[in-house]
């Protein structure tokens, strides 16, 4: 069955939010380096990577249902924060958004009736509750110890493989 015309749009459109994640990230990990977080930076980095993965799994899938996978134009991300803290509560702000967009997209294909679309989204709306759950522990963290939270954070999120 190929993909109907408007899940695959919608689809290139959650290609595109994908990429913007990926830039959002990069520059955040430009921010990171820059303010001496290097731990942040290189975490930040694999953050993006992972953002331009999905992207990637997402058109191989529009792709093997029949539809064409798009690249558009990318909006600009923001370049400066206040401090860390603020910028990570960008972060759990964003991956909240995302999921809303992702659970758009699975009632989309629930209402096509478009079984091989639910279950490819349904991977992604598990992949965004750790995505809020990490962004999340993050900010608290922050929040509750500080300075000492944001020295041992950066060297901890720094050992990302
Ligand atoms: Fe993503
Ligand atoms: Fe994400």
């Amino acid at each position: 069955m190929v993909i109907s015309k408007k899940l695959e749009k919608a689809l290139n459109e959650q290609i595109n939010a994908e990429m913007w994640s990926s830039n959002l990230y990069m520059a955040m990990s430009f921010y990171c380096d820059k303010e001496g977080f290097s731990g942040f930076g290189g975490w930040l980095k694999k953050q993006a990577a992972e953002e331009l993965e999905h992207a990637y799994a997402m058109a191989g899938f529009l792709i093997q249902r029949g539809g064409t996978a798009k690249v558009g134009k990318i909006a600009e991300v923001p370049a400066s924060w206040k401090n860390p803290l603020d910028m990570f509560k960008k972060v759990y702000e964003h991956e909240c958004h995302v999921s809303e967009l992702i659970n758009k997209l699975l009632d989309m294909a629930v209402a096509d009736k478009d079984k091989a679309s639910e279950d490819f989204f349904w991977q992604f709306v598990r992949e965004q509750v750790e995505e809020e759950a990490t962004a999340s522990e993050i900010v608290s963290k922050i929040e509750k110890f500080g300075q000492t939270a944001l020295f041992q954070l950066d060297s901890r999120l720094g050992q990302r493989k």
